[in-house]
């Protein structure tokens, strides 16, 4: 018999409070700074799906390609009898390591949103009679307590997330990513590298606008959520490469002077013509870089698995 069981790490009111301080810290410094895990309301989780359909965005298709090619490999070696998916968002190429992981006995989707949680289990355990769903409504960039299922256990972060977090941040994270294992588990991590600049920027600032409207979306959720009044379209999307760091960068210029007003915090933000804010950086890797940070935390580098075109990388690593 299947089972699903949901746990809330997170107190009803964590995310308002999250969002609450990272604005006002955000928006009263400088440069102006938000963090990109608020474009995700309902809208933003719906534009990103846009994105990772669009020709210029190749690091979803370049990732499937590796999970189809790879999965019974990764299977075969890890054996794992319980798959841990931290920011399991949208499930569908998570299907493609599931399907193979013929010995599993749980699976635990560890997301911030609970619909996207509870969506995708129930296909799930129509399919698979015998599986457990544990899933967690956790932030993943805090240190988790994971349940007791039996291991060996697989630790899966796709999509190139971990580009999301700042040096400093990754180490932090992948460090409470090998705490969370045994030695002998494993870590499959996703990873986009670095390549030519036009084809970086490109996917970040696609033809069609769908990546701008994604961008000022986490204008439209701090108008809702804390009843501002950022005029929208006064906002330019900006995406550079930074060579220097090996990242992506997405900023909202204001294309004028203009005052918002964010009336829950009491605040008035300022901005002069041109002033920018950094919404989100995106690190593309290069092999020798994610094997010496996983190297750091204590996991060591088994697989680097790359597609074809050589753009984008899946490795795997063992907890020593
Ligand atoms: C969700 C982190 C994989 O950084 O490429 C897509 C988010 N931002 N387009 C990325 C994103 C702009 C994306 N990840």
């Amino acid at each position: 018999m299947s089972t699903f069981q949901l746990t809330r790490t997170l107190p009803d009111d964590a995310m308002a409070a999250a969002l609450r301080a990272d604005v006002m810290h955000g928006l009263t410094r400088t440069p102006k700074e938000l963090p990109p895990k608020w474009f995700y309301d309902a809208r933003g989780s719906e534009l990103f799906e846009e994105i990772t359909r669009l020709p210029e965005y190749y690091p979803t298709r370049a990732e499937r390609e590796i999970l189809v090619a790879r999965s019974a490999r990764i299977a075969a070696e890890t054996g794992a009898r319980t798959l841990v998916e931290l920011g399991s968002g949208s499930s569908e190429k998570t299907r493609h390591i599931l399907d193979a992981l013929t010995e599993l006995h749980s699976y635990v989707p560890v997301d911030v949103s609970e619909s996207a949680l509870t969506g995708a289990a129930e296909a799930l355990l129509a399919e698979r009679p015998e599986l457990h769903v544990h899933a967690l409504i956790a932030d993943f960039t805090r240190s988790l307590t994971l349940p007791e299922t039996p291991g060996p256990r697989l630790v899966a972060f796709l999509g190139g997330t971990i580009g999301n977090l700042l040096p400093g941040e990754r180490q932090a994270f992948l460090r409470s990513v090998r705490a969370m294992l045994s030695p002998g588990d494993a870590l499959l991590l996703g990873t986009d590298l670095v390549k030519e600049e036009a084809v970086l920027v490109a996917a970040y600032d696609d033809a069609a606008g769908v990546t701008a409207e994604f961008n000022r979306n986490v204008l439209a959720v701090i108008n809702r959520e804390l009843g501002a009044d950022f005029p929208l379209d006064d906002f330019a999307h900006v995406a550079l490469w930074n060579a220097e760091e090996e990242w992506i960068e997405m900023r909202l210029r204001a294309r004028d002077a203009v005052t918002v007003k964010i009336r829950e915090l009491d605040l008035v933000v300022s901005f002069v013509a041109g002033e920018e804010i950094r919404t989100e950086v995106s690190a593309k890797f290069r092999q020798e870089g994610v094997r010496a940070e996983l190297a750091e935390a204590g996991l060591k580098m088994s697989e680097w698995w790359t597609d074809a075109a050589g753009r984008f990388a899946l490795s795997l690593s063992t907890a020593v």
